[in-house]
C-alpha cells in the first residue's frame, strides 16, 4: 500500500474503523490513571488462593517480594489475605508513589529497584512474585536468573504472564479488541495502528505518531513465544510445581488443552517454580502446563492484565 505524507491509505481507514474501540470505562488504560489501582487490585480476585495451595498454612514472617508490582493494587490484594511481609518493588517511582498511602496495612511496604538488581542479599527471600512483567523484560532470563539469586532454597518463584500468541498479548486494548492483531509483521501493525490513531484522534495526532516512529505501539514487548520463554526460564535452578492457563473466551476452556492452541486461546499462564539446587533435569513444553492445568482447575485464578500501562502518549504539541 502506496504510503501518503497526507493521510493512511483508504483500505487501511477502513479497517482502522471496524477494528478500533473505545477503551471500557472500567479498565483504565494507564498506571496513573485515577482508579487503575482499584482495577488492578480487582483483578487479583481468586489469585493468593490459587498460590496459597504452594505456601505452607502459616505465612507469618514470611518475606514475599512482589517484582515489577506496577502501582501494587495487586500487591495489595494479596498481602490483606496473607500474614507475610509484602514489598511492591518497581522501578517506576512515580507508578509507586501512592501505594502506601492507599494501602495502609503493616504488612506492605514498597520499594524503587530494578528487578535485575534486586536489593535483597542472597538467599533471603521466601517468596517471589512476579505478575503481568515477564512480558515487558528485554532480558525474562536475567531477571530470573536475579530472581532466584534472593530466593531462598526451597522458597517460591509465582508468575503469570500472557504468552506472546495469547489473543490479546499485544497490550493494545486500549485501541483495538482484534484478537492476535500484535502477530501481523511489524510494519503492517504499525501502519493500521497509525490509521487508528488518524481515526480515532485525527491528522496531527496521525503525524505526530508517525514522527515518534513506532515507540508506544506495543513495541515495549519482548515478543517471546511461550516455549522459547520456558526454556529460558528452565536453564535456572527450578522445579516446576504448578502451572495454570487461563482460558480466554469459553472456546478456550476445551480449546487451551489442544497441542496447536493452546497458547493462543489462554489469556494467562501461571506458573509455580521452588527454587532447586540445580536446573531442571526434564523439558517443560506447553503439554506439562496442559496437564497440570488439567489437575489444578479446582482453583481458579483470575486473567492476567494485559491491557492498560501501554498505551502511547502522544505529545500535545
Ligand atoms: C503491566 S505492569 C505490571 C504491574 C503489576 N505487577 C500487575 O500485575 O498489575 C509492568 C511493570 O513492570 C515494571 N518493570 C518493567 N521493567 C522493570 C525492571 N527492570 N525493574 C522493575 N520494574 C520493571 C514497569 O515499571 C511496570 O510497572
Amino acid at each position: 500500500m502506496e504510503p501518503s505524507p497526507h493521510r493512511p491509505h483508504r483500505l487501511l481507514r477502513r479497517l482502522a474503523r471496524v477494528g478500533l474501540v473505545r477503551p471500557r470505562p472500567d479498565k483504565p488504560v494507564d498506571e496513573l490513571d485515577d482508579g487503575y489501582f482499584e482495577w488492578e487490585q480487582g483483578t487479583a480476585a481468586g489469585v493468593w488462593e490459587y498460590y496459597a495451595r504452594f505456601l505452607p498454612a502459616d505465612q507469618q514472617g514470611l518475606l514475599v517480594i512482589d517484582v515489577a508490582s506496577g502501582p501494587g493494587g495487586r500487591t495489595l490484594a494479596h498481602a490483606s489475605k496473607s500474614e507475610a511481609r509484602f514489598v511492591a518493588l518497581d522501578q517506576d517511582r512515580v507508578a509507586l508513589r501512592s501505594t502506601l498511602s492507599k494501602a495502609g496495612r503493616e504488612n506492605l511496604n514498597c520499594l524503587v529497584a530494578d528487578a535485575y538488581r534486586l536489593p535483597f542479599a542472597t538467599g533471603s527471600v521466601d517468596v517471589v512474585l512476579c505478575e503481568n512483567a515477564m512480558e515487558h523484560f528485554d532480558d525474562p532470563q536475567a531477571a530470573v536468573a536475579e530472581m532466584s539469586r534472593v530466593l531462598k532454597l526451597g522458597g517460591l518463584l509465582l508468575m503469570v504472564f500472557p504468552p506472546w500468541r495469547a489473543p490479546y498479548a499485544g497490550h493494545l486494548g486500549y485501541m483495538t479488541r482484534w484478537p492476535w492483531i500484535h502477530l501481523l509483521p511489524a510494519e503492517t501493525l504499525s501502519s493500521l495502528l497509525e490509521a487508528m490513531v488518524y481515526e480515532r484522534e485525527g491528522p496531527s495526532a496521525w503525524q505526530r505518531t508517525r514522527a515518534r516512529g513506532r515507540a508506544g505501539l506495543g513495541s515495549h514487548l519482548n515478543r517471546i513465544p511461550l516455549q522459547v520463554l520456558l526454556d529460558g526460564i528452565r536453564q535456572q535452578p527450578f522445579e516446576l510445581v504448578g502451572s495454570y492457563l487461563v482460558p480466554e473466551w469459553g472456546l478456550g476452556r476445551i480449546l487451551r488443552f489442544v497441542p496447536a492452541f493452546g497458547e493462543a486461546f489462554s489469556s494467562a499462564v501461571y506458573l509455580a517454580l521452588r527454587r532447586s539446587a540445580a536446573p531442571s533435569s526434564s523439558r517443560w513444553t506447553l503439554r506439562t502446563l496442559q496437564i497440570q492445568t488439567l489437575f489444578h482447575r479446582k482453583v481458579r485464578p483470575d486473567t492476567a492484565v494485559t491491557i492498560g500501562a501501554s498505551a502511547p502518549r502522544v505529545p500535545s504539541s
